[in-house]
C-alpha cells in the first residue's frame, strides 16, 4: 500500500449550528493536524454529532468556516466533500445487505471514471476499471481485518465485524480525513481492542487524519494525540489526552456539579 503525502488541515472555524432555539453548536473552532488522530469528546447532546454533520454537508451552519489545507468546504454538497478528501461513518448505521466486497465497491462508486453506459456495455476501459477498483477493495479489506470475509453476506458477519465493512467503505473513498462517530459503540472488550488497532493501523498506512467521536475513554486516551471537549455546543478544553482528562471544566461537565442527575452519560 502506498504512503502519500500529509493530508491537508482541516480547520473548523467559529462554527454555530442553532435548531429552533437550541444552539447546537457555540462557536466551535478546531483543527486536526496533518495525520492526527483528534478525538472530539462530550457528554451525549454537546453536539459532537452535529459538528460531524457539518463536516460532511448534511448541516448548514449559522456561521463560520470549515477548511481542508486551501479548500473551503462549508456548505458544500455532502458529495463534494466526499470527493474533495472527507469521509465519515455514521454512529448508528450498520450494513446488512451484500457481501462486504459489493458494500466496499458501493464505497468506490464516487470514484469511478467511466461512466453507467461504459459499465452497463462492459467496454474494455471500464472492465479494467472495474477490476482495479476490486483489487483496491480488497487491499483495504486486508487492512481492517475483513479479507478472510470478504465475498461474506454481510448479514452473516458479527457485530464488530459489520461495524469494520462501514468503516472500510469509507476507506474506499480514498480519504485524507476520517471521521469516525463512535465506531467501538456496542462491541466488546475484544472487539474494541481490534478497532482500536485497526485505526492506528490505517493512519499509518494510508497516511491520513482521523477525527473520532466516541465515549469510550479508554480508547481515546490510548489513540487520540489531540482532545477537543465539547460541552452544550462549546468548547471547554482542548489539548493532550493527560491535560484533558485532568481539566476540572471537563470533570464537571463529565461528572455534574451537584446535581448528578444532571450528569452525562
Ligand atoms: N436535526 C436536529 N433538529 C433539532 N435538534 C437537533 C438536531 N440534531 C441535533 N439536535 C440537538 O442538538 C444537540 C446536539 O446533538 P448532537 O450533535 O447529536 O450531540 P452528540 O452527538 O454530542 O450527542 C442536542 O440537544 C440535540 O437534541
Ligand atoms: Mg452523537
Amino acid at each position: 500500500m502506498t504512503a502519500r503525502t500529509d493530508p491537508p488541515t482541516l480547520d473548523v472555524h467559529d462554527v454555530t449550528v442553532r435548531f429552533a432555539g437550541l444552539t447546537a453548536l457555540d462557536g466551535l473552532s478546531l483543527t486536526v493536524a496533518p495525520g492526527s488522530v483528534h478525538a472530539l469528546i462530550g457528554p451525549n447532546g454537546a453536539g459532537k454529532s452535529t459538528c460531524f454533520n457539518v463536516l460532511s454537508g448534511l448541516c448548514r451552519p449559522a456561521t463560520g468556516t470549515v477548511r481542508l489545507g486551501g479548500t473551503e468546504l462549508t456548505r458544500l454538497a455532502p458529495h463534494r466533500i466526499a470527493a474533495l478528501g472527507v469521509a465519515r461513518t455514521f454512529q448508528n448505521i450498520v450494513t446488512t445487505d451484500g457481501t462486504v466486497a459489493d458494500n466496499l465497491l458501493l464505497g468506490r462508486h464516487a470514484l469511478s471514471r467511466a461512466g453507467f453506459a461504459a459499465s452497463a456495455l462492459r467496454l474494455p476501459t471500464a472492465v479494467r476499471e472495474q477490476r482495479e477498483h476490486r483489487a483496491r477493495c480488497r487491499e483495504i479489506a486486508e487492512l481492517v481485518g475483513l479479507d478472510a470475509h470478504f465475498d461474506t453476506p454481510v448479514a452473516a458477519l458479527s457485530y464488530g465485524d459489520r461495524k469494520r465493512v462501514e468503516f472500510a467503505r469509507a476507506l474506499c473513498l480514498e480519504p485524507r480525513v476520517l471521521l469516525l462517530d463512535e465506531p467501538v459503540a456496542g462491541m466488546n472488550a475484544a472487539e474494541r481492542a481490534r478497532t482500536a488497532e485497526v485505526v492506528r493501523d490505517v493512519r499509518a498506512h494510508l497516511g491520513l487524519s482521523v477525527l473520532l467521536v466516541e465515549h469510550d475513554m479508554g480508547l481515546v486516551m490510548r489513540l487520540a494525540d489531540e482532545v477537543t471537549v465539547l460541552d452544550f455546543g462549546r468548547r471547554i478544553a482542548h489539548g493532550s489526552p493527560e491535560d484533558v482528562q485532568r481539566d476540572p471544566e471537563v470533570l464537571r461537565a463529565y461528572l455534574g456539579t451537584g446535581t448528578p442527575e444532571e450528569g452525562a452519560a
